[in-house]
């Protein structure tokens, strides 16, 4: 009997999906979650009980439940010396969390859960997983090249605190230390941060899939690697709302995590000409200097291109007093749709900091980049995204490590402007299709997703 057949009758699977507290975690899982419900099976999203509040855009068939992380009235703290004692405290609750809502859903026949979607953060949500006899797949929201950073830490092949400058590492491109994830560089000052990433691998070995938000050709040698480690590792993104790049889905909306969003900038962006305007965005969590503040803004005011910068409400205050927040060369807002404004033609380049999330939407919608990585895995990113795939170019630091204003304003000439610019916008343009091509049938991480669907139908 043909497989399609066999999923209508049976009962619909029911797929657990716990996505940890952060913007660039809930998004990716959320879009995995839709993919395999248009599989047909049946999803539950869980993250904490706080966090839970900004999730007011999920769609209306994927089921909500929530566990407690042990910080139901604030948090996670995310500066390092209260690091440790999160983690410790989420993962005490957590597990118990976790459990009593298996257990929960476990009593009705319909709400039985057969498989569990766990965010690699959560590495203690296998143990509780395996209690119940459930199949478990670990969800990497990052880079797997980051990841096997981490891996070789966690494994004792990458000594911290760091002593080389050059690193050879398998399957990996040759890494200098400022391409180095920034915990291996703090590890004398905040130890907690590298044990947290590294301890991703824990207990990995007993997972039954080990999933990751990428695809084949992006990270074909170190996804071979892995593969031979793990043979049940799978790449099944990029995961972005269809709307943006394969229209699958004909409902689909850029579902996520609700923030306030300026639909002024839309507005602005359609009064700009095609390809004249540049995008700046540091993400949901990066904090910058405020001199740092300063350069960015003396560089966009400086250049000869129109700007879209996203400066979230909390770090508004860095800004230089006299900045203007709309002009018409020039427009500032707290948050934004960021895929809607990558989609936008008037859009020219995105000068990032370097999260996954960031490369992978700029990749999808072919934005040629600008990197000026911030912190955790978004040096290694950079490195990739300027020197490997070639979709932007790194802006230089002075000896502070800062970007100065006239450094920006020549890479934005540089790559708005220059030959080079073409170079990398056709590069992205190539990479762009080979996302399309991965993601739809027939495609790797399409077929992924069928193999791994199928596959909690029993
Ligand atoms: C962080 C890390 O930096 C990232 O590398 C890691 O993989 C996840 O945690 P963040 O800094 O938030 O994430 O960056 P990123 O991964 O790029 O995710 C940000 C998300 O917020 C993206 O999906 C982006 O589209 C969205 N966003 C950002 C908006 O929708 N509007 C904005 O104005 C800014």
């Amino acid at each position: 009997m043909e497989k399609m057949e066999k999923k209508k009758m049976a009962r619909r699977a029911h797929c657990l999906v716990l996505a940890y507290p952060l913007q660039g975690h809930i998004n990716p899982m959320l879009q995995f979650s839709k993919q395999l419900e248009h599989q047909g099976v049946k999803i539950t999203l869980v993250t904490t009980r706080f966090y839970c509040n900004n999730l007011k855009r999920v769609p209306p068939s994927i089921a909500i439940e929530t566990i407690s992380d042990g910080f139901d009235q604030g948090g996670p703290p995310h500066d390092a010396d209260s690091h440790k004692a999160f983690i410790d405290r989420s993962r005490e609750v957590g597990l118990e969390s976790l459990a009593e809502l298996l257990e929960k859903l476990g009593r009705s026949k319909d709400e039985h859960v057969d498989c569990v979607v766990y965010d690699s953060f959560f590495p203690w949500a296998l143990d509780v997983v395996k209690r119940f006899e459930i199949v478990a797949a670990v969800f990497f929201t990052q880079n797997m090249t980051v990841n096997s950073i981490y891996y070789h830490v966690h494994l004792g092949n990458l000594q911290v605190p760091l002593t080389q400058h050059e690193f050879s590492l398998p399957a990996l491109p040759k890494l200098e230390l400022q391409d180095m994830p920034s915990f291996l560089l703090t590890y004398a000052q905040h130890p907690y941060y590298l044990d947290f990433f590294a301890d991703q691998f824990c207990n990995i070995d007993k997972a039954d899939w080990v999933l990751c938000n990428t695809f084949y050709e992006l990270d074909k040698e170190v996804a071979d690697w892995f593969t031979e480690i793990w043979p049940k590792f799978r790449n099944i993104g990029p995961n972005i709302p269809s709307m943006f790049l394969d229209k699958k889905y004909k409902d689909d909306q850029d579902y996520g995590i609700a923030q306030f969003e300026s639909e002024e900038c839309l507005e602005w962006l359609d009064g700009k000409p095609k390809g004249s305007v540049v995008y700046v965005s540091f993400g949901s969590l990066a904090m910058l200097g405020e001199r740092q503040m300063e350069e960015v803004a003396c560089g966009l005011k400086q250049c000869s291109s129109y700007f879209l910068w996203v400066v979230r409400a909390s770090e508004e205050t860095k800004l230089p007093k006299d900045f203007e927040k709309r002009s018409e060369k020039g427009l500032v807002v707290t948050w934004c749709s960021q895929l809607r404004v990558l989609a936008h033609e008037a859009i020219g380049c995105f000068v990032t900091h370097c999260g996954w999330n960031s490369i992978l939407e700029t990749l999808c919608l072919g934005v040629p980049t600008i990197a000026i990585p911030h912190w955790s895995d978004q040096a290694t990113n950079a490195k990739l995204m300027t020197d490997v795939w070639k979709i932007g170019i790194r802006a230089p630091t002075d000896e502070k490590k800062i970007v100065q204003g006239e450094t920006l304003k020549h890479c934005i000439r540089e790559v708005m402007e220059n030959e080079e610019g073409k170079g990398i916008k056709s590069n992205v343009m190539q990479w762009k299709s080979l996302a399309l091509r991965a993601i739809s049938e027939g495609g790797s991480s399409y077929e992924s997703v069928i193999e791994f669907s199928n596959s909690i139908f029993h």
